[in-house]
């Protein structure tokens, strides 16, 4: 397949130097002010997570199958093998840890065979190790696998977050994900209510015991796929630094080691992507573990997820048993360059720049002007790759020519005027780059997408593009589909502005003002300057009719996401 074909672009781009005002509206700072605590909250955290975490956590490898000497003996392995020099320090330990009950002053007890001598030693020695403890709890009255919460009993009696914040103060703990199994609704209750009124009392509790502990909470988890989940995203952000707001990455599973896995991490990539206006340094979405390198992930499955994880600035918690990855794994795992795409300061999201059938084009805004560049092959069969500047979003190809670097075999490509790659199936290219001079000013450029409500589990299933002449519709790779954010919020494609006109929605040529301006909103939705909503029709059919309508609360068919 000659990758040429995916890039004609039929759209000139206009030099972009003013602000945009299409930025996310500061919903947080509304709930500032609506809940007095959440400022002075927020000011504790600083400096908390300003790059995405990264670490280890036993579940995806182990689930309950583990003791002290399996955590500990992780945590050497990450040592040994280079992988805590390359970042990854934070060693969490997640379910099954405690029993099931707490001993007479309501304290939460390590399981007993697991920790013969208690959580404590174990964390001194993971300290000692220059390394970062982290540990599981959950929300609600019961962890996922049953054992005590730190929540609000269902049978009445009260939460104990601070007294197991406490608890793991004592024990040095400097990272806690805090899960959302069994959270206590009272009856004729709201469950977003309940959930957030549990998450607020855990960052209050962390709060109060006055150690730096990274918060990972899992709340949003629990809304995917229904229209609350937006309102969870919105507000997780003023208690912890990460959140996982999706299905679980798939485990491994010792009776079947070979299974494939690659599909689930297709999947929470696929979810994670579209969710980029949540995000900026300490604030993280989590599309949960790092599993490359473990049974049921190939080499070039490895290579794709770490890729594409950077590309998202998501947190790497690797879930495997890292005595045992190979020393491929461990190398690619390990590989700096694409690590500090991960670690870039600006901690953006990856825009999607073009989908078709089995290809994903991913772009990175990062600091000092670079960007990183990855090209993801869904398909089966491999791919050659040919990228110009145009093709990402640079005015003009003819003069421009970007230093650039491959990731993964470091060859450098000085003055290059295209990228060029083969991707073998389910493999990932990645690059830096730094455009010189004679390349102008990058527009922000790529798809327009929206989420189908519903169970689909597969990218193709779960995204739709907006395309120029007014559709939704698969997303297909044509030029149609590549849009250009312009000053004032102008959405440009092929040329023209999608313009709102007496309640309708067409492709105009770019000089019709207020009807041209839109602005996105933090909920996701587009709002026309009569404050009407960007609508689709019902998403179950195709094609789309696109109108202006009254904005809704999360309707789904008014949430899009944009290039970040
Ligand atoms: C799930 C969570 C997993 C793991 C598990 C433990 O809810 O997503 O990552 O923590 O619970 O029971």
């Amino acid at each position: 397949m000659r990758f040429t074909q995916f890039f004609r672009i039929t759209a000139r781009l206009p030099r972009l130097h003013a602000p945009f005002i299409f930025t996310v509206l500061p919903a947080a700072f509304a709930c500032a002010a609506a809940h007095p605590g959440f400022a002075a909250v927020h000011a504790q955290d600083e400096g908390l997570a300003l790059t995405p975490p990264m670490g280890w956590n036993d579940w995806a490898h182990y689930q309950c199958g583990f003791t002290a000497q399996t955590i500990l003996a992780n945590a050497h392995a990450l040592v040994e093998r280079g992988l805590a020099a390359a970042g990854y320090k934070i060693v969490t330990i997640d379910d099954c840890w405690m029993q099931k009950d707490r001993d007479a002053k309501g304290n939460l007890q390590a399981d007993r065979k697991r920790f013969p001598q208690g959580m404590k030693p174990v964390a001194q020695t993971i300290h000692a190790m220059g390394l970062k403890f982290g540990i599981y709890e959950d929300a609600g009255y019961a962890t996922c696998g049953g054992f005590a919460g730190s929540g609000e009993p269902k049978d009445g009696g009260n939460a104990h977050f601070l007294q197991d914040a406490r608890l793991f103060a004592s024990w040095g703990v400097d990272y806690l994900k805090l899960d959302g199994c069994n959270v206590y609704v009272p009856q004729g209750g709201n469950e977003d209510a309940a959930y957030r009124k549990a998450y607020a009392a855990e960052k209050a509790a962390l709060k109060a015991v006055g150690r730096r502990i990274v918060f990972s909470e899992s709340a949003p988890a629990y809304f995917q796929g229904i229209p609350a989940w937006y309102d969870v995203l919105s507000w997780v952000r003023g208690y912890g630094q990460l959140w996982r707001e999706g299905d679980d990455i798939a485990t491994f599973d010792a009776k079947d080691p070979g299974h494939q896995r690659f599909s689930s991490v297709l999947w929470n990539y696929a979810y994670n992507l579209p969710l980029g206006r949540f995000q900026k340094p300490g604030n993280w979405d989590d599309p949960d573990f790092i599993i490359g390198g473990d049974g049921g992930m190939s080499l070039a499955e490895t290579r794709s997820q770490l890729a594409l994880w950077s590309m998202m600035s998501a947190p790497l918690i690797l879930s495997s048993e890292i005595g045992k990855l190979t020393p491929q794994s461990v190398a690619i795992l390990g590989n700096r360059a694409v690590i500090a795409i991960d670690q870039d300061p600006l901690g953006k999201m990856a825009t999607l720049v073009q989908r078709s059938p089995a290809v994903d084009v991913l772009l990175k805004k990062m600091t000092g002007g670079d960007y990183a560049v990855a090209v993801l092959n869904r398909g089966l069969a491999p791919l050659e790759v040919n990228l110009r500047p145009m093709d990402l979003g640079f005015p003009h190809n003819s003069g421009c020519t970007l230093d650039a670097r491959d990731l993964w075999d470091g060859t450098p490509l000085r003055s290059a005027s295209i990228l060029q790659a083969e991707v073998a199936s389910h493999d990932t290219a990645i690059w830096r780059f730094h455009p010189l001079r004679f390349c102008g000013v990058p527009a922000r450029f790529g798809t327009i997408t929206m989420v189908v409500a519903g169970e689909h589990h597969d990218i193709e299933g779960y995204s739709r593009c907006l395309a120029a002449p007014g559709l939704v519709q698969d997303c297909t790779g044509t030029g149609a589909e590549t849009w250009t954010i312009g000053a004032h919020g102008a959405l440009k494609a092929g040329g023209q502005c999608l313009t709102a006109a007496h309640g309708k929605i067409a492709m105009r040529d770019c000089t019709a003002g207020n009807a041209q301006h839109w602005i996105h909103t933090l909920a996701g939705n587009l709002v026309g300057a009569d404050g009407k909503c960007f609508t689709a029709g019902s998403l179950d059919s195709l094609p789309q009719n696109l109108s202006m309508q009254l904005c809704g609360r999360n309707l789904p068919n008014q949430i899009w996401s944009l290039p970040n």
